[in-house]
């Protein structure tokens, strides 16, 4: 690592090593960093190791920032070590990572920012962590750091867990799992049904590991100086200017289309990308879905089986982003039999791809999706309706506002939140969307105002570029 003593104000930022955590971070590190900050920006070593193996050949010592310091931005690269080793799998074994993260991570985070703190004459000014974590408030008051949280999701989900104490008064904390009542007494959030909440809202999931990190760190968040959301202000307003009463927040979304970004190529996916471009240039405009679930989740054969057929049936084209373990295995034969030789022209799988690509070309017309909020904010961007087919975490509560509020996309299944799917209904529901029903038409003319406000507050004098603005005088305000 480069130890040259760094005259800007220097911040210590520490992602979630999960995709749809690391690509909002990776693009605010190189934001912050283009706004004459120094950045030491810290991977999990899985991470880095992941990064290694996927795009350079195991070569452990690769800087993964070394060009966007070519390009004259300050930042240093550098890893710790989380506890596991490298090859443990963080998805399968999500409870059993998330139970560690929480008991001994903060130690192993306590002892880096003193070596690093230690280790630099000009020491460190703010910490940038995920608000998922439970540890940021507790090591910045410990070493004196602006504490500032980015929280990934939308405003709506922050809001929600961040008023878990309203939620419990009104008996929706934890909630029944399958009612249907209103909740109508959240600041700043209009009303919404029990079951668009998250699942690790319900009684069922109570107990789980992220309902117990998350309303630890949403106890702690409230320490937080500075909280900046990767979503946009006009399609969030009333739920973001409530909780700016409490705290200062920012919308400074979408990140992943900062103009640094789209200049600056670091890499950040976390397996290889299979090329797509060939195949998308040999169809016709708007006539191809696209089809992936994220990174993180897990389903079974029967609703991989159904999607296969459905998509079959359905006679549209497609590309399937079929990632390794998304069973909660890795068998190789997650797909049915015979599958590949029946879908011919008609579909490309791939193991993973780069999806900001593949949903900007013309041959792409829609996104059967889990609703991921870095896929909504991409889906968004590129201008595609959507399919929504959330499953967990935050999914549920991200369709309701692609599908009910905004109104640019339509469910998989009736009710919106179903898992388990029908081959007919899938063909069905694929074949109306893509083929010009009155339905998608509406979503086009949603999807393209809602793409003309995402760039719009990227651009100089857009919300989300002020909002980056005020954020940053406000930061140097508070540190010196
Ligand atoms: C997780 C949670 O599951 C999600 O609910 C939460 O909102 C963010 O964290 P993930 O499931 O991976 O994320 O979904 P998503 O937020 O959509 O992030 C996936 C990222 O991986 C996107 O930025 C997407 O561009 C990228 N991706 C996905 C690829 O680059 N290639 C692919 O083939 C698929």
């Amino acid at each position: 690592m480069d130890v040259k003593p760094r005259p800007h104000p220097h911040a210590i930022m520490i992602s979630v090593p999960y995709q749809g955590h690391i690509n909002p971070f990776v693009n605010l590190a190189l934001k912050l960093a283009s706004k004459g900050f120094s950045i030491t920006f810290v991977h999990i070593e899985f991470v880095h190791h992941t990064l290694s193996k996927a795009h350079h050949n195991n070569k452990n010592e690769v800087d993964f920032f070394s060009q966007a310091r070519e390009s004259g931005l300050d930042i240093r690269y550098t890893t710790i070590n989380d506890g596991f080793p490298v090859e443990f799998d963080r998805v399968i074994h999500f409870e059993e990572y998330w139970e560690s993260i929480l008991r001994d991570f903060p130690a192993r985070v306590d002892e880096f920012i003193e070596k690093t703190i230690k280790s630099d004459p000009f020491s460190a000014h703010f910490i940038v962590a995920d608000t998922s974590y439970s540890w940021p408030a507790t090591i910045a008051k410990k070493y004196n750091l602006v504490n500032v949280s980015f929280w990934t999701q939308p405003a709506l989900v922050f809001s929600l867990i961040y008023h878990l104490d309203l939620l419990r008064e009104n008996g929706h904390c934890p909630c029944k799992d399958n009612i249907d009542e209103e909740i109508n007494y959240l600041p700043g959030v209009e009303s919404l049904s029990t079951k668009d909440i998250m699942p690790y809202l319900k009684e069922s999931e109570s107990k789980t590991i992220v309902y117990t990190a998350l309303s630890t760190s949403f106890q702690l968040v409230k320490n937080a100086d500075f909280i900046l959301h990767n979503t946009i202000q006009e399609l969030e307003p009333t739920t973001l200017s409530s909780l700016n009463k409490k705290q200062p927040n920012y919308a400074i979304g979408p990140i992943n289309f900062s103009k640094i970004y789209l200049t600056t190529t670091i890499t950040k996916s976390l397996w290889s990308e299979s090329n797509c471009e060939n195949w998308l240039d040999s169809k016709p405009p708007n006539s191809v879905l696209y089809v992936s679930f994220g990174s993180l989740v897990q389903t079974n054969k029967q609703v991989i089986e159904e999607i296969a057929r459905g998509l079959l049936l359905s006679e549209v084209n497609f590309v399937w982003v079929v990632r390794a373990g998304i069973v909660g295995s890795y068998d190789s034969d997650v797909l049915p039999d015979g599958f590949i030789d029946e879908v011919k022209e008609k579909g490309l799988i791939v193991p993973w791809c780069d999806q900001i690509t593949v949903l900007s070309s013309p041959a792409v017309g829609g996104f059967l999706t889990h609703c991921g909020w870095n896929s909504v904010l991409e889906s968004m961007w590129c201008g595609v309706p959507m399919i929504c087919y959330p499953v967990t975490f935050d999914q549920p509560t991200n369709r309701k506002l692609v599908v009910d509020d905004w109104k640019i996309g339509v469910n998989l299944c009736d009710d919106g939140l179903t898992l388990l799917v029908d081959r007919f209904k899938v063909a069905e529901k694929v074949r109306s969307f893509m083929c010009g029903s009155d339905e998608n038409m509406g979503l086009k003319e949603g999807i393209k105002k809602v793409r003309e406000v995402l760039h719009g507050a990227m651009e100089i004098g857009g919300s989300s570029e002020g909002n980056f603005d005020k954020f940053v005088d406000d930061l140097r305000g508070k540190i010196y």
